[in-house]
């Protein structure tokens, strides 16, 4: 999730979750192709599994991105038709791809032909008016045809040059059934499904449908022992959720080392505010958070410091 998440809060995250498949925030390809290549891809071995997120509309561009990203790692490359910001949709990506299925297909064709890792796309149900089932078939038929190794559905509309990025998240209604249909319609395409999605029980709920798998987005975010929760209902039955202390305990090693190597600690405990989050001790945790980002030298120790605050605790 751009200016969210990144290569620290996945080494959190994943401390609650051994098997969830992570991903990476949206990074242009054009970035991986001319820019700092080896700071936009860098990230811990714990991390893994983890997909790269690509945004771009170049088949040619996107696979030459794909081939950078496997070789650095990445269990899958994704590709974004979904995000509906002003400034992606000037660069012809993200949800107005929507509007051009054979784009896509290219796209995918070639990624497919550049990798051995599996490719698969990102995209919402419908885009502006074009928010009716066969419009949404006829795009995911395409991929489908290009061998797309599995579609995540965000099961909401993009509404372009109305609606400002958060709005797109909340306002365009979330129809699941479109998702539960494609799936039934189609049970060989790999379908994921996204949005809305907060509670072990919603998940369950969701996977009785046939759906494949479901990703989360700001609940994983807010709330990361969900991640947890879910890796024992789910995944694991035989995993423990960790407690906070354990997981600041191991946070504390990391932010050793990633402070020697020029982090500063507060790039990672702004990940850290949904710890604790439904405990009695969350406000105390936030404050200490918010009292460390104003001391730019604060050191790995100084969070040892915050163990008494949540001992004992997990967030519910
Ligand atoms: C701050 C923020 C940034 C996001 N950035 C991306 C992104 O880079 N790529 C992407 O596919 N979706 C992005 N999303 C959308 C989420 O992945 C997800 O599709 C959406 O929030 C709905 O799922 P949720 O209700 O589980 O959060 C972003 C969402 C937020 C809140």
């Amino acid at each position: 999730m751009m200016d969210w998440t990144d290569r620290h809060c996945r080494y959190v995250h994943r401390l609650f979750s051994p098997h969830a498949l992570l991903y990476t925030e949206m990074i242009n390809a054009k970035a991986i192709l001319r820019g700092d290549r080896a700071r936009l891809l860098a990230h811990d071995p714990a991390e893994h599994p983890v997909a790269l997120q690509l945004g771009g509309s170049d088949p040619g561009e996107l696979a030459e991105a794909a081939a950078i990203g496997a070789a650095a790692g990445y269990a899958e490359i994704n590709l974004n038709c979904g995000c509906p910001s002003d400034r992606v949709r000037e660069g012809a990506f993200g949800a107005c791809l929507m509007l051009e299925p054979a784009t896509v297909a290219a796209c995918v064709e070639r990624m497919r032909a550049a990798v051995r890792v599996p490719v698969t796309v990102k995209c919402r149900i419908g885009v502006d008016r074009h928010d009716d089932y066969r419009f949404f078939e006829t795009f995911a038929a395409a991929q489908a045809d290009a061998g797309v190794a599995a579609l995540i559905v965000h099961a909401r509309s993009a509404i372009l040059g109305g609606l400002s990025p958060k709005e797109n998240r909340e306002v365009p209604p979330l129809r699941y059934e479109v998702a539960y249909r494609l799936k039934r319609e189609r049970p060989s395409l790999v379908v994921v499904l996204n949005g809305g999605i907060g509670t072990t029980a919603a998940v369950r709920e969701h996977l009785r449908h046939g759906i494949d798998g479901v990703m989360l987005g700001r609940a994983a975010y807010h709330r990361p022992a969900l991640l947890a929760e879910l890796e024992t209902a789910i995944l694991d039955a035989g995993f423990r959720a960790p407690a906070a202390e354990e997981i600041l305990a191991a946070i504390v090693v990391y932010a050793r080392r990633e402070i020697a190597a020029g982090t500063r600690l507060h790039s990672i405990t702004r990940h850290l505010h949904g710890l604790v989050t439904g405990t009695g001790g969350a406000r105390a945790w936030r404050r200490f958070l918010g009292g460390l980002a104003q001391r730019p030298d604060a050191d790995a120790d100084t969070l040892t410091a915050a163990l008494p605050l949540i001992r004992g605790r997990i967030a519910a």
